[in-house]
């Protein structure tokens, strides 16, 4: 089925950090894909904003080479990489500094387009940035801003942030990203959820045993260790992506798909986690951090010698056993598990349902397997429903654990769009669906700050574990104390 583009009227970016990292790898071949796909229309423009002077044409050989090396075989259209670079233009400018947005007001000067200004940036700048907006003049009714997680680094500091942007901009201009909101499967999750009458009925304790969420990658921390080792696992991927996983996997249907219901629902699951802290945190909670050793054959650093300390107490690697403490969920642990330079590079939801109450086929004490829903995010996104049946044949009734298996790049066979390319075309459009609200930021703080807390109060360091592993030894305890195990599929 052909792909529907609808163009969005033009508009005018400016991106903060527009020399940065995340400009570079996400928010430019994002825009050329959007382009390609015939979605950006004329006079759209492109600034982007970086402290130190750059003459236009440096800013373009930056600009042409940040394509070339993460737009893959969309670079190679020339015609479209020329269009990219004919919207771009590099502003000078410091939102900390008085007159600091001057050459970016004379920039924008005469342009009638609606304004999105994003923030790639560190988030103590975001405030900064737009109250600066804000008194430059530069902002009308339209105007709106996106933001980078992670939103301060707890609660206090998210609230703080949160104040300078509603000051400068209405709630439903500001668009806080979680990029894994953007994720096709992510999207699938929903559509499966409540777009189908099979699953519905038995979404809740009675039927489902676990819910497992991996999110584990085989890097390492890289170049990024000046804002990781200030943040660590729990608040770099556990305030924000396991948790809002956790959200669309457990919110009641939402009235509609308005941005506003679906975030209302995943509010309520968030204000349903049961509290984790001093009392309880040894026993719901493991922290990990890489070692020395080989992965992929060869060698790699440690985490203190990747990020040059000697030594570091932050965590690479955690698992959360999670309680929902609500009518639909009680009782049905989420565990959750995320971290650096792990075995394979994968994410995945597993709804582990429960057993057949009579086992009618010998298979041993336990019974057969459980039936088992696992939605695949990456790399290979997908869907698969391991079920039981009967081993084809004559010799009696031998039963079989199999999976139903749907992988989207065999059964659509078109590119996967990235989750910016998605997020910054709705940003435009104004639809907030699968951004964060200002209450949900804060009540994921209100979850994670008390883990935090403990874990300072308990003072242990996080526990080494080999790269190329799963982790330390404990995050499988942490499941196997349950008499349950990790999902298969990916171990
Ligand atoms: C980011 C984290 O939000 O997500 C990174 O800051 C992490 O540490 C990344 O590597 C993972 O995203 P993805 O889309 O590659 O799974």
């Amino acid at each position: 089925m052909a792909s529907r583009v609808i163009p969005v009227d033009p508009f005018d970016l400016v991106v903060f950090g527009g020399t940065g990292d995340l400009a570079r790898r996400k928010l430019y071949p994002a825009l050329l894909r959007r382009d390609l796909d015939g979605q950006l229309v004329e006079p759209t423009r492109i600034f982007a904003v970086g402290r130190k002077p750059m003459a236009d044409d440096a800013f373009r050989a930056l600009l042409r080479d940040a394509l070339a090396t993460h737009a893959g075989a969309d670079a190679a259209d020339e015609a479209a990489v020329g269009r990219l670079l004919e919207r771009a233009r590099y502003v000078a400018g410091d939102p900390t500094h008085e007159g600091g947005l001057d050459r970016l007001a004379a920039a924008l000067d005469g342009g009638t387009a609606l304004r999105a200004f994003y923030l790639a940036t560190a988030p103590d700048l975001f405030g900064p940035t737009a109250t600066a907006l804000k008194a430059r003049g530069l902002l009308d009714a339209r105007s709106r801003i996106v933001v980078e997680k992670p939103i301060g680094r707890d609660g206090a500091s998210a609230a703080a942030i949160n104040d300078a942007l509603g000051a400068a901009f209405a709630e439903d201009r500001i668009f806080r990203i979680d990029h894994y909101l953007g994720k096709e499967t992510v999207q699938n999750l929903m559509a499966l959820r409540f777009a189908n009458a099979l699953f519905e009925p038995i979404w809740n304790s009675a039927h489902v045993d676990n819910v497992q969420i991996t999110v584990a990658e085989t890097i390492g921390v890289g170049s990024r260790g000046g804002y990781y080792d200030g943040a660590g696992a729990l608040r770099d991927m556990a305030q924000n992506h396991l948790l809002q996983l956790l959200c669309l996997v457990a919110m009641e249907p939402p009235a509609s798909l308005a941005a506003d219901s679906v975030r209302d629902e995943k509010l309520k699951v968030l204000k349903s986690l049961a509290p984790i802290g001093a009392a309880n945190a040894a026993q719901l909670t493991v922290r990990g951090q890489y070692r020395a050793g080989t992965a992929e054959g060869a060698p790699t650093p440690s985490y203190a010698e990747e990020i040059g300390k000697e030594a570091s107490d932050t965590e690479t690697f955690l698992a959360l056993k999670v309680g929902v403490a609500n009518w639909r969920w009680a009782g049905v642990p989420f565990y959750l598990r995320s971290g650096k330079r792990l075995a394979r590079h994968v994410s995945e939801i597993a709804i582990g349902f429960r057993r057949v109450p009579h086992a009618l086929f010998s298979a041993g004490a336990e019974g057969p397997p459980a039936n088992r829903l696992v939605i695949r995010l990456q790399p290979d996104e997908g869907i698969k429903l391991w079920l039981m049946i009967k081993e084809p044949g004559p010799g009696g009734m031998r039963l079989q654990h199999v999976p139903l298996d749907m992988s989207f790049a065999q059964a659509f066979g078109a590119r996967r769009i990235d989750a910016y390319e998605r997020l910054l075309m709705d940003a435009i459009r104004g639809d907030a669906t699968l951004f964060m609200r200002r209450d949900e930021v804060e009540a994921a703080w209100r979850f994670i700050d008390p883990i935090e807390a403990a874990w300072r109060e308990m003072g242990e360091p996080p526990k080494p574990y080999a790269p190329g592993s799963w982790g330390p030894a404990a995050a499988t305890s942490l499941i196997e104390r349950d008499g349950r195990t990790w999902d298969g599929d990916i171990e």
